[in-house]
Order: structure tokens, then C-alpha cells, then sequence
């Protein structure tokens, strides 16, 4: 049982995540190119080698945690048909999310039974309903990630499987390994704080509207007015460079997650120069030394993904 610090702190948490990506929503696509680009190439490559090798079954009935625009359901279509053949259920604590990815996902020609608000630690969902879940991006943000997965077992049938991808691994930035990324990630935050102050504005155009929103949600929930490096560092609760300082602190570890009652069917580490190589995908040098480092280091990357099975009783 949560001390009453804790739960209270944990609503705190899924409160200004639901207020942040509200604001986020329709900016969403442009304010993370480490996904759109970098992330989903791969996928791509790393879902359709799964599913030809592995196969990871051709789900009738999937479930998207935490949505946000539908990446997941749209980067499983391009990578194999079994994608483009299930019914999705979108699930998201942000309502904007949720509208933005029911007009993404559909156009994109998958095919959406439902749409459901909820958090993702008190699953809605009818157990065994479901031959996949996934979840891009989203276990940091919770503040009970294993409590999470435990959940998606409930709604998983026997056999059915859990797809985890894009989430900061715990011991990365206290590793050797991190020192090409610790220095990318020094200079992206001296070139970020030279190119506001230039702007004298603080924040660029969009960012500031952004912010604003933010603010406004927050001060509307009661909360007050939060320092954007504060609510970043709620937002992304497990993530070690979230806010202003690096905390070697903070990552997950895939096999405190998956445990009892599941088989890890693959998984992978990626992301060695942090971020940097996924945000600039085309840039031939950062691809080429992020390249080098994973062939080197190929369980040390920053980020990781999980394809889990859901172990038949
Ligand atoms: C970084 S976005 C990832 C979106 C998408 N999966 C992707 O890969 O692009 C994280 C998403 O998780 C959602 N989220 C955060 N906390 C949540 C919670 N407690 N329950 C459900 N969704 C949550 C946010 O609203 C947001 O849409």
C-alpha cells in the first residue's frame, strides 16, 4: 500500500500529465521527431523482423495505452499487415489526445472500435479481452510502471502479448557508455538556452503558447503557476533528463516489469547518444557513431523496448 505522501503525490503526477498533454495534443507531432522519424523507422524494421522470425500473431483485438496520437497502432500497420487487421482501442488520461489519435488512426486505415479515457493504472478493460496491448513512450510517466504492466496482464488473454517500446533504462547515464550522450545532451541544453535568450522571449513562439496552456490548466486545476522545468520532471516521472539537471537516478529496468507470469519474447536497447542520432535521423555522422556504439554495446543503449508474452496459467 501507497503512504498517503505517495498516493497523494501519484495523483499530483497523473493530474499535470492529463493538463500537460491536453496542451500538447495538436502540437504533439512536430514537438517529438524522435519518434515520428527516428522511433518509428525503428520499429518498423525491428516489428516486421519480429513478426516474420517470431511472429507475434496476427491480433484480432488490440489495446493502445496511452495513445497520445496513435503512433502505435499506425507504426504496427506499417510494419506488418497484422497491424492494419486489428481493432484498436485507444486509450489515453488526455480527452485531446484521444480526439487527435481517432482521426489520425482512422485515416490511416486501421480500424478503431473505441476510444476510452482512463489512466492507465486502473484499467476499465474486461480481463482476457485482448491478443495485444501496447505502449509507446508511456511507462515513465506513470507513477507505478510495474503496477501498470500487471494491469495489461489482466486484460491480456493467455498468450497474448505486450508491446513496450521508447522507454529510458535505469543505470544509462551512469554507465561509460553515456559519455557521448551526456555530452550531446550538455550541448542541446547550452544551444537550446543561447537560441531563447537570443529570442529574449524566453521561449520560441509556439513553445510559449504552449507553456501558456500549460500554465493555465495548472492554475485552473488549483495547482497554481510550476516552473516548466518542475512540471517536465513531473510529467516525465522516470526519466533521467527530464527538467533542468540529469538524474542517473532515474530509468526503468525491463526485467523489474516483466517478471512472473510473463515471457520476454525480444527485446533491445537503442538510443546510445541519447536522443541526439533519433531527433536527426538523416544526419549521416550521428547515425554512423550511434551505429558503432550499439553494434559495441548492443544491451547499453538509453531507451529500450519490450515484446512480452503473457504466460498461459
Ligand atoms: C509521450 S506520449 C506517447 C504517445 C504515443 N504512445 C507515442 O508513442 O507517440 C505519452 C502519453 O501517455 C499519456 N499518459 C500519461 N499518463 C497517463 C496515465 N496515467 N494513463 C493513461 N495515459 C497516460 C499521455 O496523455 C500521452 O498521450
Amino acid at each position: 500500500m501507497p503512504t498517503l505522501h505517495e498516493a497523494v503525490e501519484a495523483e499530483r503526477v497523473k493530474r499535470i500529465n492529463a493538463i500537460f498533454h491536453d496542451a500538447e495534443a495538436r502540437l504533439y507531432e512536430n514537438r517529438h521527431p524522435e519518434i515520428f522519424d527516428g522511433l518509428s523507422e525503428l520499429l518498423v524494421r525491428a516489428i516486421g523482423r519480429l513478426s516474420r522470425d517470431r511472429g507475434i500473431g496476427a491480433p484480432r483485438r488490440a489495446v493502445d495505452v496511452g495513445t497520445g496520437t496513435g503512433f502505435m497502432p499506425m507504426t504496427l500497420r506499417r510494419a506488418t499487415r497484422a497491424g492494419g487487421d486489428a481493432q484498436w482501442v485507444l486509450c489515453d488520461i488526455s480527452y485531446n489526445m484521444l480526439r487527435v489519435a481517432r482521426e489520425r488512426v482512422t485515416s490511416a486505415g486501421c480500424r478503431v472500435l473505441g476510444c476510452v479515457a482512463m489512466d492507465a493504472e486502473r484499467s476499465a478493460l474486461r480481463p482476457g479481452v485482448a491478443d495485444l496491448v501496447t505502449a509507446s513512450s508511456v511507462l515513465h510517466h506513470l507513477p507505478d510502471p510495474a503496477r501498470f504492466v500487471q494491469g495489461c496482464r489482466q486484460i491480456l488473454r493467455p498468450g497474448g502479448h505486450m508491446l513496450v517500446a521508447h522507454e529510458p533504462r535505469r543505470g544509462f547515464y551512469a554507465s561509460a557508455v553515456s559519455l557521448p550522450a551526456r555530452a550531446a545532451l550538455q550541448l542541446l541544453r547550452i544551444v537550446g538556452g543561447v537560441r531563447a535568450r537570443l529570442r529574449r522571449s524566453g521561449t520560441r513562439a509556439p513553445d510559449r503558447t504552449f507553456w501558456d496552456e500549460v500554465q493555465r490548466g495548472l492554475e485552473g486545476a488549483g495547482f497554481g503557476r510550476m516552473a516548466p522545468d518542475e512540471v517536465q520532471r513531473l510529467v516525465d516521472y522516470h526519466s533521467p533528463t527530464a527538467g533542468a539537471r540529469l538524474d542517473t537516478e532515474r530509468g526503468l529496468r525491463p526485467k523489474e516489469l516483466f517478471g512472473d507470469g510473463w515471457t520476454v519474447v525480444a527485446s533491445g536497447t537503442y538510443g546510445h547518444l541519447g536522443k541526439l542520432a533519433l531527433k536527426a535521423p538523416r544526419r549521416r555522422l550521428l547515425g554512423r557513431i550511434e551505429r558503432l556504439l550499439a553494434r559495441a554495446f548492443p544491451r547499453s543503449g538509453s531507451l529500450f523496448y519490450v515484446l512480452a508474452e503473457r504466460a498461459h496459467e
